[in-house]
C-alpha cells in the first residue's frame, strides 16, 4: 500500500516564539516570503503525499485559511493583471492534494495529536511531519527516500540526525543495533529527552516519521508522562516489541523554526537559495562581518 497521507501536528502554542506566537501561529511565521509550514507541506507533496491532515486548534485557523482558496484575493489580482502572483497563490496546494483539519481538544502532547487523526488515517500507512523543523535535503527528497525504505522493508522509518551531546535532552534519542562492530539502521531503543548523562547516543529524532497504523494501538496504551503529555516516542518504544523500526539518517540540513536562532538561520539559508535575493543578502552580510 502506497504512503499517501501525512499528519502535521499544529495545535501547539509555540511558547518558544512568544510574544510573536501570541497572535500568529508559529507555523505561519514567514521564512522569506512563505510561512514556515508551506515548506513542510511542499516537502510532503514532493514525496508523493496527497492528503494533508492538520491536527490543529481553534485559535490557529490562519493555517487552514492559508491552504484554502481566497476568491476575493484571486479576483483582485486578476483585475490588476498580477498574473504571476495569482498563479503563485493558486498553486499553494496542487489540485490533486486535499488538506483536512481535525482538532486536538486538549494540549496532551505529540502522541495525543497523532491519535486525533486516527479516524482519517484508517488502515493506511502514513507519515508524520513536525512543522517546526524545516528539512532541506542535499540529494533526493529525504522523505521520499524514507517512504521507499518503508515500502521495501515494511518497517517504520524515523529520521535521525547527530546532535551535540549537550542537546540530547531536547530530543527523542535512539540507540542503533551494532552488527560486526558496524552500526546498522535497526533501532533497539528510543528514549524521549533523556538527561545528558543517560542518553544512549547522540542520534536525535528530528521530526519525520513513516508509520504503519499499528502505532495507534500503542498510542492508546501509552500513559501520559510526568508533564501530562502522551509522547509519540514512548509509543514507538512499545511498537519496537512488535515491529522493526529503522533509522533514516538525514542527508541535508534541518532548521528548527520553533526556536529563535533556528528561525533566523532558516531565513538566511532560504534567502541565500533565492536567485533574486542572494546577492543583496551577501552584500548586506559583508557590511556587518
Ligand atoms: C518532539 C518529539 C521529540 C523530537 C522533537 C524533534 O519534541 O517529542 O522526540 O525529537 O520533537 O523536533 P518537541 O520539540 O515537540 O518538544
Amino acid at each position: 500500500m502506497k504512503v499517501k497521507k501525512a499528519i502535521l501536528p499544529v495545535a501547539g502554542f509555540g511558547t518558544r516564539l512568544l510574544p510573536a506566537s501570541k497572535s500568529i501561529p508559529k507555523e505561519m511565521i514567514t521564512v522569506v516570503d512563505r510561512p514556515a509550514i508551506d515548506y513542510v507541506v511542499q516537502e510532503a507533496v514532493e514525496a508523493g503525499i496527497d492528503t494533508i491532515i492538520l491536527v490543529t486548534h481553534p485559535a490557529k485557523q490562519a493555517i487552514e485559511n492559508y491552504f484554502d482558496r481566497n476568491a476575493e484575493l484571486e479576483a483582485l489580482l486578476e483585475k490588476k493583471k498580477k498574473n504571476d502572483l495569482l498563479q503563485q497563490i493558486k498553486q499553494i496546494i496542487p489540485e490533486h492534494v486535499t488538506v483536512v483539519a481535525v482538532r486536538q481538544p486538549e494540549p496532551l502532547g505529540l502522541g495525543h495529536a497523532v491519535l486525533c487523526a486516527e479516524k482519517v488515517i484508517g488502515d493506511d500507512p502514513f507519515v508524520v511531519l513536525l512543522p517546526d523543523v524545516l528539512v532541506d535535503s542535499s540529494d533526493k527528497n529525504n522523505l521520499a527516500q524514507m517512504i521507499e525504505q518503508f515500502e521495501q522493508y515494511q518497517a517504520s522509518q524515523i529520521m535521525v540526525e547527530n546532535v551535540a551531546a549537550e542537546r540530547v535532552d531536547q530530543y527523542g534519542i535512539v540507540r542503533l543495533e551494532e552488527v560486526d562492530g558496524q552500526q546498522s539502521n535497526n533501532i533497539l531503543e528510543l528514549v524521549e529527552k533523556p538527561p545528558i548523562n543517560e542518553a544512549p547516543s547522540t542520534l536525535a529524532v528530528v521530526g519525520r516519521y513513516v508509520f504503519t497504523p499499528q502505532i495507534f494501538k500503542y498510542l492508546h496504551l501509552t500513559p501520559a508522562d510526568r508533564s501530562g503529555e502522551i509522547q509519540l516516542t514512548d509509543a514507538m518504544a512499545q511498537l519496537l516489541g512488535e515491529q522493526k523500526i529503522q533509522a533514516f539518517t538525514l542527508k541535508g540540513e534541518t532548521y528548527d523554526c520553533g526556536s529563535k536562532i533556528g528561525y533566523i538561520k532558516a531565513i538566511v539559508h532560504y534567502t541565500l537559495k533565492r536567485d533574486d535575493l542572494k546577492a543583496q543578502l551577501m552584500d548586506f552580510l559583508d557590511t556587518i562581518k
